[in-house]
């Protein structure tokens, strides 16, 4: 993406300032918080902001790094064109494979913080700060293992994010050991391949366990996943379908089902009068599933620049929830 010519062809044309960008990966090494993990902090900021620009955290996959997230989706194309930041976190130097840590019990956890999941939302915290962003339009998507901390970061930080979009992912907590050992960078294969199944109420504890006794906002979620996906089992999707519907009180059964969006052989269903919960199901798709930007785009209302939360209402930190 953005191959070199083109950036020069438009840096001929002086009348299109807001599609030229200068602007590039860049890492931050000043201390930016409490990070546990000794991630490494990558922004994106385009040359062009609003004053009070949404935030935009994409973990990698396993076996990814920041710069691969970052040349591998338009998200930073999408940041230029309307004005957003992207945080591209990369996993930690003793992570194994540069799989998240989504098993840790300090990860899972909000009361008692730590892992890495910590170390990105201290990420977020420099970046409101330091770019004076919005703190109630802060959002989160990745794929993989990427899809799992997504996961990770909605259900033990809520009054963090806005929402959040997972592609191939699993529940929150799927992959801590059971009895829960503290284990980081632990390949959860049971869950992996599907057997790890429980009921809603079981998985919705699981959150609340998170942070006991929260009740303010929860971030909407998009999740999507294909059904032959032959490394993080399908089954992972009916499962986060039960603990988001349970934790955000939509019912289970979908108020909307559409077919075919937004590609052929995808079916959506939406959950909840608000649509608070959107599940994808990518009919044969494998583990290699095409992120949809336009799609998350538009769930997180990204290409608004003013009075942007309509879906919302007040965001993270507010005591209202739709
Ligand atoms: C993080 O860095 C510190 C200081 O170099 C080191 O002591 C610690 O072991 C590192 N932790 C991890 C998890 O890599
Ligand atoms: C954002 O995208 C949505 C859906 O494509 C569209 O309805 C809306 O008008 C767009 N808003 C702006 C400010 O471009």
């Amino acid at each position: 993406m953005r191959p070199p010519s083109i950036t020069l062809f438009l840096s001929l044309l002086p009348s299109l300032p807001s599609l030229t960008h200068a602007a590039t990966l860049q890492q931050i090494t000043t201390p930016f918080g409490p990070n546990p993990r000794n991630l490494t902090f990558h922004l994106f900021v385009p040359d062009t902001l609003p004053s009070n620009p949404a935030i935009l955290v994409n973990p990698h996959w396993c076996h990814g790094t920041a710069q691969a997230a970052y040349s591998g989706s338009r998200w930073a194309t999408l940041a230029s064109q309307h004005g957003f930041i992207v945080i591209y976190p990369g996993s930690s130097p003793s992570s194994t494979d540069q799989c998240w840590d989504v098993s840790s019990a300090e990860t899972l956890s909000h009361t008692s913080p730590g892992g890495d999941s910590l170390g990105i939302v201290s990420m977020v915290r420099w970046t409101v700060d330091k770019y004076r962003a919005d703190a109630s339009r802060v959002f989160v998507t990745g794929v993989s293992s990427g899809g799992m901390m997504t996961q990770v970061l909605l259900g033990a930080y809520p009054d963090v994010f806005a929402a959040g979009a997972a592609f191939a992912g699993v529940p929150f907590a799927c992959y801590a050991p059971s009895p829960n050992a503290g284990a980081y960078g632990y390949w959860n294969a049971e869950c992996a391949t599907g057997k790890v199944v429980k009921t809603p109420a079981e998985w919705a504890r699981l959150v609340h366990a998170a942070w006991p006794g929260y009740e303010g906002w929860r971030p909407k979620v998009q999740i999507f996943h294909g059904t032959e996906d032959e490394v993080v089992s399908y089954v992972n999707h009916e499962e986060a379908v039960k603990l988001w519907t349970e934790v955000l009180g939509l019912g289970s059964k979908p108020v909307r089902v559409v077919k075919d969006s937004p590609l052929r052989g995808w079916t959506k269903s939406v959950y909840g009068k608000s649509g608070w919960l959107e599940a994808y199901s990518a009919e044969g798709v494998t583990h290699d599933i095409k992120v949809q930007e336009d799609t998350v785009m538009q769930f997180f209302q990204l290409n608004c620049t003013r009075d942007c939360f309509s879906w919302g209402q007040g965001g993270p930190g507010s005591k209202c929830r739709s």
